[in-house]
Parts: structure tokens; sequence; C-alpha cells
């Protein structure tokens, strides 16, 4: 060895770090899921410290002792470094993550339903008390949109965004299309592998991607939605006529929610069954699959595609959660400084089938393009704000409503619309 070369000291090995302890709230499908992964994934740095469920008599996978039944004790454990709340009651979870937020705690939750509701509180809560809350399982699962977005595209201003939300309908859309099933069969199918819940009313009738897309309306645009802003149109009414309708024309019926800014800035939020052509990238999100494909200003289109829902999928969502956590990751909402005006005073064009025609008439059509006696159907242009004001009746009646055209401004028939892309969806 040269002898003028200073040989280094040997250096102190870094003491591996200590794994975070992690309070568990809720032991379901997510729970477990998450469980698992760190079971099979133990060099992940995160162990699971106590766990919190709700009924003190069910069977459980692990011993009995591993649980308990208070988690109002997990809020004060101070030993504690994140709390993971994964139960199924909103208003519960809400009471939950307000409580740990208002002692400044690291949360994660899958809860969409609850974010929601309550997602302007919950961000003031962590600005006031200094604690942390992040939710990227609560939309589409295991893709990583909302960190994509509020970290990614924080700054880039969006023209659109589309996605295919949820998995239970998507699947039954599918099954619909490719095999000629009725909807009840296709159901049915969806419950029995698990694609969907035994009350299957917030997929089928898009409560559920109703609550995602204002979410994302949140981290894409920085507006504060209440859902019931957002036009949620399900497929309760679908039938083999509306299909054959969409084969017909090479196309195929998606639950999309589009979110998108109009050409004065303001932005439009709804989730609604949709024609979709072979040219979209959602055209080929099938089963239950979920989709979401992003226009941003500069960086053009991105396409993101991945299971949406099941326990390790979005546990995996958990998990990365939590490794953002550990390395000081918070959500920006940068754009919620500025943020835009949400937009209803425009017209949409959609294909109405009901055997209802007083339904025809409350919607006031504004232009009509294509009328089918026989099968019940009308294509045409209607406002938005009569749809948003008439879905329950719409949905009561089981009429099926889709969109097959462009947001235009009211009364402009014939004008340009207001797409700024290609008109895919
Ligand atoms: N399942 C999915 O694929 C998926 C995907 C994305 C997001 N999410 C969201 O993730 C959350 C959990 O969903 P999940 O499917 O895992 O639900 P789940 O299978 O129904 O399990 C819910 C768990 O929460 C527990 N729980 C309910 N209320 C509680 C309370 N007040 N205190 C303590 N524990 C309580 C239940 O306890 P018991 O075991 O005693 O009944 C159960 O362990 C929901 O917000 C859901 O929307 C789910």
């Amino acid at each position: 060895m040269p002898t003028d070369v200073v040989s280094a000291a040997p250096l102190t090995p870094i003491a591996p770090a200590r794994p975070w302890h992690i309070g568990l709230i809720g032991f379901g499908c997510v729970g477990q899921g998450l469980y698992d992964i760190l079971q099979q994934h133990p060099a992940s740095g995160f162990v699971v410290a106590r766990i919190v469920v709700k009924n003190p008599a069910k069977a459980r996978t692990l011993p009995a002792e591993r649980f308990e039944f208070d988690a109002d004790a997990l809020l004060v454990d101070d030993s504690l470094d994140v709390l993971v709340e994964l139960i199924d009651d909103a208003n519960a979870a809400f009471a939950l993550v307000a409580a740990a937020l208002l002692r400044g705690r690291r949360v994660v939750t899958a809860n969409k339903a609850m974010l929601a509701r309550h997602l302007p509180a919950l961000v003031a809560l962590q600005r006031a008390h200094g604690g942390t809350l992040l939710y990227e399982a609560a939309v589409c699962g295991s893709i990583p949109i909302i960190r994509t977005l509020d970290a990614y595209f924080g700054t880039e201003p969006l023209r659109r965004l589309t996605g295919i939300l949820n998995g239970s309908s998507n699947y039954v859309l599918t099954r619909m299309g490719e095999g000629g099933t009725d909807y009840g069969p296709a159901l049915a199918q969806a419950q029995q592998l698990g694609f969907a819940e035994t009350d299957p009313s917030l997929d089928m009738g898009a409560f559920d991607p109703r609550s995602k897309a204002v979410l994302l309306a949140a981290h894409a645009y920085g507006l504060f939605l209440d859902p019931e802003q957002v036009l949620n149109l399900g497929i309760e009414g679908i039938s083999a006529t509306d299909i054959a309708f969409a084969a017909s024309r090479g196309q195929k019926i998606k639950v999309v929610a589009g979110l998108q800014r109009l050409p004065d800035g303001r932005v439009t939020a709804l989730v609604t069954p949709q024609l979709v052509g072979p040219e979209s990238p959602l055209f080929g999100v099938d089963e239950e699959f979920n989709g979401v494909v992003l226009e941003a200003d500069f960086a053009g289109e991105q396409f993101l595609r991945g299971r949406g829902a099941g326990g390790h999928p979005t546990g995996s969502a958990v998990l990365a959660d939590l490794a953002a956590l550990r390395q000081g990751f918070a959500y920006h909402y940068a754009k919620t400084a500025a943020p835009p005006t949400h937009a209803t005073d425009l017209e949409i064009e959609i294909y109405l089938r009901t055997d209802e025609p007083r339904l025809i008439d409350l919607l006031d059509f504004s232009e009509v393009s294509e009328e089918a006696d026989e099968d019940g159907y009308v294509v045409g242009y209607v406002a938005l704000a009569h749809l948003i004001a008439h879905r329950d009746l719409l949905r009561e009646y089981g009429a099926f409503i889709m969109r097959t055209g462009q947001l235009r401004p009211i009364g402009e028939a014939a004008t340009p619309v207001l797409e700024t892309a290609s008109g895919r969806v």
C-alpha cells in the first residue's frame, strides 16, 4: 500500500433504522392485506404493533390476543409512529382520523367516502396541528394517482383527467360486452368472485367513483367539491340494447369519471357511463381493472392502469404511503392556493333509454340527433344541471343514460365543443 495514502478509519456501521410501529384500525379485506404484505416483506421497516377491530365475537385469522376493541386507545399511544385507518364506517372513520390529526399524528386511510365528504376539514386540521394524512389507497387501489397528481403534477396545469375508477361496475360491463350476459347475471358473477359487494348500489350507482373523482379534483385542480355537486349516473338500468348500441358503433360502454378544464379556466367533474372508442387507452381497461388518462399542458398524455381493489393491491398502496411518511412526505395541495370555479352551466350529449316518456320531457332536450321508438332511446343535448337535479328520479325509473359526446355552452347548438383534445374520452 503506498505510504502517502491515509488509511480511512473503519466506517461505523449505520444502525438499522428502528421499525415503525403501526396502530392498525380495521382488519378486514385491506387491513389483512396490509398485514400479510408486511409479514411477507419483513424488511419493509414496519411492524403492526396494535390492531383494533369492532366485533369481539368474530373468528379471526390471528390469535385472539392480537386484537383489541377501543380505537381511541390507539390515538393516545405515543409509542405508535403511525395510525392506519381501514374501517368500513365513514362516520366512525372521520371521528378517528380527525381526532388523530388534532393530536398532530401521522395517519394513513383508504376511506374514500369519508375523505370525499370531509377533505377540506382534514386538510385544515393538518395545517393547524402539524399532522399528516395520506390516502393513496382511496383512489384506484394500487395505481399511484394521488401522489402523481400532487407531487409530480403539483405545478403543471392539467387539461383533463379521465378514468375508470370502479372495478366492480367495469367487471359487470365487461361481462355484458363480451359474453352477451344480462346485467343481473353479470352482477351475480361479480359478487360471486368478490368483485362486487352484497349491496352493490354504491358501485353500480357510481357513488364510489364519485367519491374518488372528488379526491382527484382536489389534487388535479385544487378544487374542493361536495360529492353532491358531481353528477353520478350508474349502470343499474343498463340492458343488452345499450350494449348493442355501443357495439354497432365499434365502441364499449365504460363508467368514466371526467374532470376537464374549460377554455375559460373553470373545471367540470362528472361520473357517467360513456361510449369509449378503440382510440382511447380506456377501451382496453376491462374486467376489474382501473385506468386513468392524464392530459397535462406540457407533459402531454399519460396513462396508468392497474388493480383498483383487493387486499394486496390496496395494501400495497397503504405500504407506499407508510414509506412516503417515513421519508417525510406530505401532500402539498399546491393548486388549492388558486382554485378554479366549478362549472355546471353546460350542455352534454347523452343517450337516454327509458320506457317512461315523461323523463324525456323532464330532461328538456335542446337538440335531438337520433330517436329509436322501438328501442326506446333518444340521443341529444340536455343541460348538465337537469341531469344533476333529476338523477335520483332517473335512477328510480330505471332509465339508462350514457354520455355520447362533448360538453358545450348552453344554447349554442352546433357550435364547436369545449373539448381541448381530439374528442377521445
Ligand atoms: N376492499 C377493497 O378492495 C378496498 C379498496 C380501496 C379502498 N377500500 C376502503 O378501505 C376501507 C376498508 O375496507 P375493507 O374492504 O377492508 O372493509 P371490511 O373488509 O369490511 O373490514 C372492515 C374492518 O373494519 C372494522 N371496523 C368497522 N368499524 C370499526 C370501528 N368503529 N372500530 C374498529 N374497527 C372497525 C371491522 O371490524 P370487524 O372485523 O370486527 O367487523 C373490519 O375489521 C374502506 O374505507 C374501503 O372503502 C377498500
